[in-house]
């Protein structure tokens, strides 16, 4: 990653007296009948990667657009380093740049040529731009991909060259929508990795994500949406916070003594205990937080000495982000971690679009 160091970056990185990046108030999109984005309040601190996690349709795309100028809000406000999107438009696109969902280099050139070409468009002189193709694709792991037509490139492969392509000229501010979708686990950490270069470079980077564990990885402050509001705003430990309680997590030295281990907890509890896939665990919700929860892991762990249910391992967490979606929303389908993601998604795409 050491050639993205080489950038020069030459810009201010912050708002006007250190003002957020993005801030929006009561900002509003419509598709006919569909309120797509119905009254988002953001605020966005420069210089931080931060989340915006909401399931499928929940308005993450569209409201990018709108911060990017590609869309027109219906209502509200929102102002990119101080400047409205709407009537300072060109000042905005001056510091945004955004890599969408959907990738959107040239199929048909190879990875130095749409890299060129993208370049030579932003006005770089010729050199210049085969220069920094060269710089980006070496930090991206595509030197060696380079001359080979993009078509022919690996989901992962496409993904890096179309974030390098959104950062040819160091953004001020850049969004990353969905950056992962779909990838294999190595070509996510390498995207993260990038996005962790990036920002380090100075750039404000907002990604949205259905991806909990992405957002736990990368954000520092996460905005959960659903059905085009934000319905929870803070720091990952504050969401936790947010719901109390937390979770534990036994293993037991016998998988035959699982279910009446479940049982037990149950009863103490007063919730479902979750059966892991190991064989040997299971995890369940603990009461309000605090001592509270540390009291009930306690008489947990009384009760299953009491039952002759040897207890390997156990351990009292802090809710996972999955956790806390659900808590939020109150139903069943929270955003996909990315071990149940791979080959299906593609296909829910194909059905919600
Ligand atoms: N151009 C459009 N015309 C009509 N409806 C649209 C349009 N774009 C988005 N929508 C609708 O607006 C809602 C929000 O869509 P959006 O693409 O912003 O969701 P998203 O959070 O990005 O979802 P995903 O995770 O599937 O990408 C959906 O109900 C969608 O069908
Ligand atoms: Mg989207």
């Amino acid at each position: 990653m050491t050639a993205l160091d080489r950038t020069g970056r030459t810009t201010r990185r912050a708002g006007p007296g250190g003002g957020p990046a993005i801030e929006t108030s009561g900002l509003v999109k419509t598709f006919g009948e569909t309120r797509a984005v119905d009254g988002i309040d953001l605020t966005v601190p420069a210089g931080t990667v931060y989340g915006v996690l909401g399931p499928n349709g929940a308005g993450k795309t569209t409201t990018v657009r709108m911060l990017a100028t590609l869309l027109k809000p219906d209502g509200g406000e929102a102002r990119v380093f101080g400047h409205d999107v709407l009537h300072e438009a060109d000042t905005v696109r001056g510091l945004v740049s955004l890599t969408g969902q959907y990738a959107s280099v040239d199929e048909d050139l190879t990875g130095t040529e749409n890299l060129v070409l993208l370049g030579r468009l932003l006005g770089h002189g010729k050199r210049a731009a085969r220069e920094r193709s060269g710089q980006l694709l070496e930090a991206f792991g595509l030197s060696e991909a380079a001359g080979r037509q993009v078509k022919n490139y690996s989901g992962g492969m496409r993904r890096r060259i179309d974030i390098a392509a959104s950062i040819l000229n160091t953004p001020d501010l850049l969004f990353l929508d969905e950056p992962t979708t779909g990838l294999d686990p190595r070509s996510r950490n390498q995207v993260w990795e990038i996005v962790r270069a990036v920002v380090a470079q100075g750039t404000t980077v907002l990604l949205t994500t259905q991806y909990l564990d992405e957002a736990d990885q990368l954000a520092s402050r996460i905005a959960v949406i659903d059905k085009g509001t934000v319905i929870a705003e803070g720091t990952k430990g504050e969401l936790k916070a947010s719901v109390g309680g937390g979770t534990v997590h036994l293993r037991l030295r016998e998988a035959e003594q699982r279910e009446k281990a479940a049982h037990v907890l149950s009863g103490v509890l007063g919730v479902q205990a979750a059966l892991d896939p190991d064989p040997l665990a299971l995890t369940a919700r603990v009461g309000d937080g605090g001592r509270g929860a540390a009291e009930q892991a306690g008489r947990v762990l009384a009760e299953l000495a009491q039952h002759g249910i040897v207890v390997d391992n156990f351990s009292l967490g802090q809710p996972s982000l999955d956790e806390v979606f659900l808590a939020l929303t109150d139903r069943t389908t929270a955003p996909r971690t990315s071990a149940e993601d791979r080959n299906g998604r593609k296909n829910q795409k194909e059905a919600v679009a």
